[in-house]
């Protein structure tokens, strides 16, 4: 299991020290929650606090889109360093093209879904996706409760890549904690989104540690 500590739970005042932090702990991918105050009910960062941050790791940016246009951003977050960016398919933007947007900047193409969005919503853009994100909560928030509801699509998912003979990973996020994380690992999840699991921890290298140890 892959651990992405997500940073909306780091402390901001200290953004690039939080990345180290969660470097030397062990964290495998960083994942970076843009939030637009439209798309969901809250407001993060942008492009130009992310590209800042760039130097803090050299572990790969996870960038997850929970916005309107993501159209519209998609060159900005490339040129700041994104790795992978997500964005939702209850979007306003036309999927196959913000898919060509990231595509054509070498970028790798994640599509998520809301807790009340199907599995199948991914189904025609799957071959093209590096990443499907299955959301375990209401995307806005950090320190809301798993809904294990979710690894139902995680199993469908996980058997059309499968059988279609795809790599795409899969990815959860939202309420991951020790109690979780072995549920999600069981439905073939292999990225697990923690905030507050992390973060909220004393020691975020134990936190990471026992969460992969849960898994195994
Ligand atoms: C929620 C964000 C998550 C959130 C997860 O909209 O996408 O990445 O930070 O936080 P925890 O792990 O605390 O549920
Ligand atoms: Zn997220």
């Amino acid at each position: 299991m892959l651990i992405a500590p997500s940073l909306l739970s780091c402390d901001f005042s200290k953004f690039a020290e939080e990345i180290i932090r969660a470097d030397k702990a062990g964290a495998d991918i960083m994942h970076l929650d843009v939030m637009d105050g439209h798309f969901v009910p809250n407001l993060t960062f942008g492009a130009p606090v992310i590209k800042k941050l760039r130097h803090a790791t050299e572990k790969p940016f996870d960038v997850h889109l929970m916005i309107s246009e993501p159209h519209r951003y998609i060159n900005d977050f490339a040129d700041a360093g994104a790795d992978i960016i997500s964005f939702h398919t209850e979007c306003d933007s036309d999927i196959g093209e913000t898919l060509s947007l990231i595509e054509a900047r070498g970028v790798k193409p994640a599509l998520a879904i809301k807790p009340n969005t199907p599995a199948e919503a991914v189904l025609p853009y799957l071959d093209r996706l590096y990443m499907v994100l299955v959301m375990t909560v209401e995307p806005g928030f950090g320190g809301q409760s798993f809904m294990p509801d979710m690894m139902d699509k995680v199993r469908f998912l996980r058997q059309e890549i499968n059988d279609r003979g795809l790599r795409t990973l899969i990815e959860v996020d939202g309420g991951i904690a020790e109690s979780t994380i072995s549920t999600a690992a069981q439905a073939g999840v292999d990225i697990c989104v923690a905030g507050t699991a992390v973060f909220g921890a004393d020691d975020a290298q134990k936190a990471i540690a026992r969460l992969k140890e849960l898994c195994l």
